[in-house]
């Protein structure tokens, strides 16, 4: 039998300060009736000075360490799925591996916007099934705070901050359970529809995230049904053997334009978007920490995890806890 990853650990990270709706309709030419209708936000997590996607990725992956009953010294590599990096190098992954007092394995960071954790849970299957790597930390960790134009209505109030990991551990013991497949896709045509205008290799522009909601929101629920499709086609599997979507949580109405596709209850549904807003990369890794700490998800659950975000990219990635 093939080598599995097997999910094994999980933690998240909040920073303290809460953001409520109204709060930005206090500054802002919004409410929080609008936000809430349009979006199903009713608050986000914002980071304080000193968090940073170094900071709140290594408080998650503690807790995933924690979770997995593994030490920094049982991991093997570090990859970190992040847009907001503290510096352009050394990588996010790297500081954090200093921050757990990892000496051994080696880290890098993967930038595939609000798909990065599915493209870094997928990355980090390819390492284990080829036997590079044993334990992987794959890590989700995000600042959008600080690339949001805090004066542009149609963007500032649809993101958050916060950081979620997961520990992938490979197995060779006959079983059920693991990763199944992830299925990436990437389409730069529509890279004008979502993108951060500018960086450290271009100082010369504002650095501010800036969208086309209308048409983001058109692929994302097209290209996102289209994701789950694939992944339940490519295990011979069904709507009906679905237990949990544990979609990117950008805004509720594309959710359940995917679950309505699944013709999957709201109840099989972990959202997290209300309390966390969109926090990329984190978004996924944070909402799978939440529920299996909560219960929710029991072993033997199939999960289907999707997400859209700029590049376009986006992708899916199925698995039996
Ligand atoms: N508060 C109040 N009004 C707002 C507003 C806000 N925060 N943001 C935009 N508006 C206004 C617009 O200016 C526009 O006014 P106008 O008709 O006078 O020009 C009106 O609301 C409708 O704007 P529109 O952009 O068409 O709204 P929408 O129904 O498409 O909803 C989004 C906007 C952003 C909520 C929606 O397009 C969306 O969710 N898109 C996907 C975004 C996303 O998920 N991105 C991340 C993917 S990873």
């Amino acid at each position: 039998m093939a080598r599995r990853s097997l999910l094994v650990g999980f933690g998240g990270f909040l920073p303290d300060r809460v953001v409520s709706n109204d709060e930005l309709a206090a500054r802002l030419e919004t409410s929080d009736d609008w936000i809430k209708t349009r979006t199903g936000i009713t608050q986000r997590h914002i980071a304080g000075e000193h968090d940073t996607a170094t900071s709140m990725g290594a408080a998650a992956a503690r807790k995933a360490l924690d979770y997995a009953g593994l030490s920094a010294d049982d991991i093997d590599a570090v990859i970190v799925a992040t847009s907001t990096p503290d510096q352009a190098f050394p990588a996010t992954a790297v500081r954090i591996q200093a921050e757990l007092g990892m000496k051994q394995g080696f880290g890098f960071d993967l930038a595939a916007a609000c798909s990065g954790f599915i493209y870094a849970l997928s990355t980090a299957d390819a390492f284990i099934r080829a036997g590079q790597a044993r334990n992987i930390l794959v890590i989700g960790s995000e600042v959008y705070s600080r690339i949001i134009d805090w004066s542009d209505r149609g963007t500032c109030v649809l993101f958050g901050d916060g950081a979620g990991a997961v520990v992938l551990s490979g197995s060779d013991t006959p079983g059920e359970q693991g990763l199944l497949s992830t299925h990436l896709h990437s389409d730069g045509t529509a890279g004008d529809l979502l993108y951060v205008d500018g960086a450290v290799g271009r100082r010369d522009k504002s650095g501010y995230l800036k969208m086309n909601g209308r048409d983001v929101f058109r692929h994302a629920v097209a290209k996102l049904s289209s994701s789950v499709d694939e992944a339940l086609k490519a295990e011979g599997l069904d709507y009906s053997d679905v237990a949990w979507l544990v979609p990117h949580q950008a805004n509720i109405r594309i959710i359940e334009g995917v679950a309505k596709k699944l013709a999957l209850p709201a109840e099989q549904v972990v959202i997290t978007v209300d309390r966390h807003a969109n926090t990329s990369a984190a978004s996924i890794p944070l909402a799978l920490d939440e529920a299996v700490r909560d219960g929710r998800i029991k072993k033997g659950d199939l999960v289907l995890m999707e997400a859209l975000g700029g590049g376009l990219t986006w992708g899916s990635a199925l698995a039996r806890f």
